[in-house]
């Protein structure tokens, strides 16, 4: 495996690359959610490439930032042991020789739901991601789809674009309680991680989206929206964590009479 930190070394290995190109973008602090898309891509694509980089553009809180887990060694430990080919780790400053005066802005989807909680969030995604599509040029792009309103602004950026890239979604890894997998949960108090165990099965049950809000505040959640919309119920809620709080996403699928019956990956015909 070749670790890649310069973005003029990275190109030159591009150039040099045949067959199908499969990527994987992440923040590092990778997981199990994280191992399953390597392993996707490793099993559908001649070559796979992840990168590691964690955009400071998307992080309308500074604090936020900087409380973000870093695991170098052993993410690269995990992408070695899985068969990646290709890590590119650029610096910082390298992904934004413009200051970030360019921008991928949405309009719509970006500004409500996770994006109306956090400014600017989805802007600094989707440039980010145009940045990295544009640098690695792969055939397919996996992402999570636990982060759904990600992937949908993603794949509709790439179609917007007239992108050449497939962007896979692949479905939720949780723990056996139902807990999203998510670097963010390493930052979870003993207190906050048993409380986060019972997002999942209160999104899971058949009470209305405001029911669900409602017992999810009285259990000590903050929550910041429970939506039935795209054949899904979406949440986003903060819990306590060991520095400041921790946000938590997630979203499972719902039946055709409107109750939620099970998980599903992200349709790519999914609208509003
Ligand atoms: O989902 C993530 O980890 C990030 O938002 C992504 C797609 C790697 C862009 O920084």
């Amino acid at each position: 495996m070749k670790v890649l930190r310069s973005l003029a070394q990275w190109r030159d290995t591009r150039k040099a690359l045949t067959g199908t190109v499969g990527f994987v973008p992440t923040m590092g602090a990778l997981h199990a959610g994280h191992a399953s898309l390597l392993q996707r891509s490793v099993a559908e694509n001649d070559v796979t490439v992840a990168s590691i980089y964690v955009n400071p553009t998307q992080f309308n809180d500074p604090d936020d930032l900087a409380a973000y887990p870093s695991l170098p060694a052993a993410d690269l430990e995990m992408c070695d042991s899985l068969g990646v080919d290709h890590v590119l780790i650029p610096a910082r400053e390298d992904m934004y020789p413009d200051d970030y005066r360019y921008r991928v802005e949405e309009t719509e989807l970006s500004r409500e739901l996770c994006g109306a909680h956090r400014p600017g969030h989805f802007t600094g995604v989707l440039t980010v991601v145009m940045k990295l599509l544009n640098l690695v040029r792969p055939g397919r792009a996996y992402f999570g789809a636990k982060d759904f309103q990600q992937c949908l602004l993603i794949r509709r950026m790439t179609e917007a674009f007239f992108m050449d890239v497939e962007i896979v979604a692949c479905e939720t890894v949780r723990e056996d309680d139902g807990l999203a997998l998510s670097s963010r949960n390493a930052l979870l108090t003993d207190d906050s991680r048993k409380l986060a165990s019972r997002l999942n099965p209160l999104l899971r049950s058949p009470d209305s989206d405001r029911a669900v809000a409602e017992e999810l505040e009285r259990l000590g959640f903050a929550v910041d929206y429970i939506v039935s919309r795209f054949g899904r119920r979406l949440a986003a809620v903060s819990v306590p964590g060991r520095r400041g709080t921790v946000r938590l996403i997630d979203n499972v699928e719902l039946g055709e009479n409107g109750s939620v019956n099970r998980l599903g990956s992200v349709r790519s015909s999914a609208s509003d």
